[in-house]
């Protein structure tokens, strides 16, 4: 057996963030994936019949045997030339051994697709949303034509016109009609009793023509574009009714993992901005596809999409360059709201329907928190209201009925399981909490799926921090306890100490799950982020502090990651505010609900617009005091103690 223990190939396994240190060179990356428990598409389990352990090597081709002639007979030479490869016929070659010796790092980077995934990711998809009153931009009439004569030699179109006013009298006349729909209107009228369903936009255009009364076939689509995963909600707009939702992860991921690595992509290659567009609307046409199938309708029955996402995901949806959201002063190209036909972009619905897009309020402030802003109506709260958006990148939204304001804060991808050792999204076999008896040390742990643990995501990160200063391991400043660094629990990693969460033979890794210092310090970079962040925004509002409470009376928690976390434990490491526990609330996936408010609502798209005046947008890191509340947010839970109300728990801890 191959062993090369001392000098470890590092294997970068995207989207799923998790990391393979290779002491073997005899394991396919097949039974590499295995050993992780990572499971994937193998009918065949390695025998190369299959051709469906289909993965990506994006960094690193050159470590790699060649394609062997089963992989040529399953992969176009064009995907091979790009990178496909079969699991269970790639093995790093043995010659990287030289270059071992002569102490060169080697570093694969490896995407896998989401089809070859079997444990799913946990896709937030469900949001908590103040309500909305029905009063869809698409509106469906159903009219019975009165037939042409001498008396009435009224032309089609204008008969047509002429009978929706007479019997829908609310309804403002002049309408326009998509001109590919003139074409129809003779065969419409003289096949079926001259029974027909129009499709109104906007109360402006007619934008469909059917047979028959389908009136109440009214549907529209709803999309969340996140860096990471998307999400569609199929909506019935006669009723308010959700009938199908769908999620998948962003395909962009196999490009960059944030929104600066696709900035990146687009810049480094002439048809990057194509690839990123087309990989995502082929994504969401998969997603239009799943929930029409789920309830037997067909897509082109939808009329209407309205789609909220970052600024970056926003631009790139559209086909725009995102390139100058990446360069100081962040400037996109439009912040308004935009209406475009679905068939300019392919988007697989109605081809003469609309696609709404929310505005956004700057480049790094995008439509997604316009989402939220909505489906919150924080604008109507009378009481000081803090949002904070976890994803990839964090938003900050504080205000009331009077006062607004918007900002952005450099969060990382830590609390997503990036750049931490045993970091990881979150999907099956992800810790999501954690506990420690302060007596004896014990921990203990859920896994989400209740699968046996690979890894620790977000919410099981923050506990882990959480329960480790309660148990006095960890220190306010961020280090390992003098007293306790020598307990049982700690090993040396290359004269590293880590802390065991989870041992060898309780993992189908064969290695402990441990935590590191390196990893706590990108706990404390994301919660520093948040906690000046809202100082910063709170000062910019008011001109003052209130150190206690930063005046805040209400906290609500938006994303996926805000969904799952502890909220005590989020308040004890520092993270928000220090608010009584139950005015902090979880409300999922507000972005969507968002989206699909301005589905169902179109006054919410005038209160959209509104908004853009009215909100103010902070730039949080260019404040002249940021450095310095950024460098104090970093202690459990803030370096001044004074700010936070139950001091007795943190008395016993620590400093350094
Ligand atoms: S597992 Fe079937 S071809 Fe690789």
């Amino acid at each position: 057996m191959e062993n090369i223990k001392d000098n470890p190939i590092i294997i970068d396994f995207e989207p799923i963030s998790r990391r393979f240190n290779v002491t073997s060179l005899d394991k396919t990356l097949y039974e590499i994936l295995l050993g992780m428990d990572i499971r994937i598409r193998a009918e065949c389990r390695g025998k190369g019949t299959c051709g469906k352990c289909r993965l990506q090597i994006q960094e690193g081709n050159q470590f790699l045997n060649p394609p062997t002639k089963i992989e040529q007979r399953f992969i176009l030479d064009g995907d091979i030339e790009d990178g496909v490869r079969l699991a269970c016929q790639t093995k790093i070659k043995k010659t990287v051994k030289d270059q071992l010796k002569a102490n060169k790092n080697i570093n694969l980077k490896i995407y896998l697709p989401e089809n070859i995934l079997i444990d799913n990711f946990q896709i937030l998809t469900s949001g908590i949303g103040k309500g909305v009153e029905l009063n869809p931009a698409i509106k469906k009439y159903f009219l019975k034509i009165p037939k042409p004569s001498f008396d009435n030699q009224v032309a089609d179109l204008e008969r047509i016109i002429c009978q929706l006013s007479n019997q829908y009298s609310h309804v403002k006349i002049p309408i326009n009609i998509e001109y590919n729909l003139l074409k129809k209107i003779p065969k419409l009228l003289n096949d079926n009793n001259s029974e027909i369903t129009l499709t109104i936009w906007n109360g402006e255009k007619i934008i469909n023509l059917e047979q028959n009364n389908l009136s109440n076939k009214n549907y529209g689509i709803a999309f969340d574009i996140g860096t990471t995963t998307l999400v569609g909600y199929l909506l019935n707009l006669n009723n308010k009714k959700i009938y199908a939702v769908d999620s998948k992860l962003n395909p962009q991921t196999q490009y960059g993992e944030d929104v600066i690595s696709r900035i990146a992509f687009i810049k480094e290659n002439p048809k990057g901005l194509e690839i990123l567009q087309s990989c995502l609307i082929k994504e969401m046409n998969k997603i239009i596809f799943n929930t029409c199938k789920n309830v037997n309708i067909n897509p082109h029955q939808i009329s209407e999409a309205s789609i909220v996402g970052n600024s970056v995901m926003h631009h790139i949806f559209l086909g725009l360059n995102p390139i100058q959201i990446g360069i100081s002063p962040y400037i996109p190209i439009i912040q308004n709201s935009i209406d475009i036909k679905a068939r300019t972009i392919n988007l697989n619905i109605l081809k003469n329907g609309n696609v709404h897009i929310l505005p956004l309020f700057a480049g790094f402030v995008g439509a997604d928190t316009m989402g939220v802003i909505i489906s919150s109506k924080i604008y109507e709260e009378n009481e000081l209201t803090l949002i904070i958006d976890i994803g990839t990148n964090g938003e900050i939204i504080i205000g009331n009925k009077d006062i607004l304001a918007v900002g952005s804060c450099a969060a990382g991808s830590a609390l997503e399981g990036a750049h931490i050792k045993h970091g990881m999204r979150a999907a099956a076999g992800a810790i999501d909490s954690v506990k420690i008896d302060p007596k004896n040390l014990e921990i203990s742990y859920t896994t989400i799926r209740n699968k046996k643990p690979i890894g620790i995501c977000g919410s099981g990160l923050i506990d882990i921090v959480a329960e480790m200063l309660r148990a006095k391991i960890l220190t306010r400043s961020g280090s390992f306890s003098k007293e306790i660094i020598h307990h049982k629990n700690f090993i040396d990693n290359s004269n590293v100490k880590e802390y065991i969460i989870v041992n060898e033979h309780d993992t189908p890794l064969n290695r402990q799950i441990t935590i590191s210092l390196a990893d706590i310090r990108q706990i404390q970079m994301a919660k520093a982020a948040f906690y000046s962040g809202i100082k910063i925004m709170i000062k910019h509002l008011f001109d003052h502090f209130d150190d206690n409470s930063l005046n805040i009376e209400k906290v609500l928690l938006a994303g996926a990651f805000g969904n799952y976390i502890d909220k005590e434990n989020t308040k004890f490491i520092g993270m928000i505010p220090d608010i009584n526990k139950d005015n902090i609330l979880q409300i999922g996936n507000a972005a969507g609900i968002g989206a699909q408010y301005s589905l169902l609502d179109i006054n919410t798209r005038k209160i959209a617009k509104n908004l853009l005046d009215k909100v103010r947008y902070i730039e949080i890191a260019r404040d002249k005091n940021f450095q310095r509340e950024y460098a104090e947010a970093m202690y459990f839970p803030h370096m001044n103690l004074g700010f936070f109300s139950n001091l007795k728990e943190y008395q016993n801890i620590p400093k350094r």
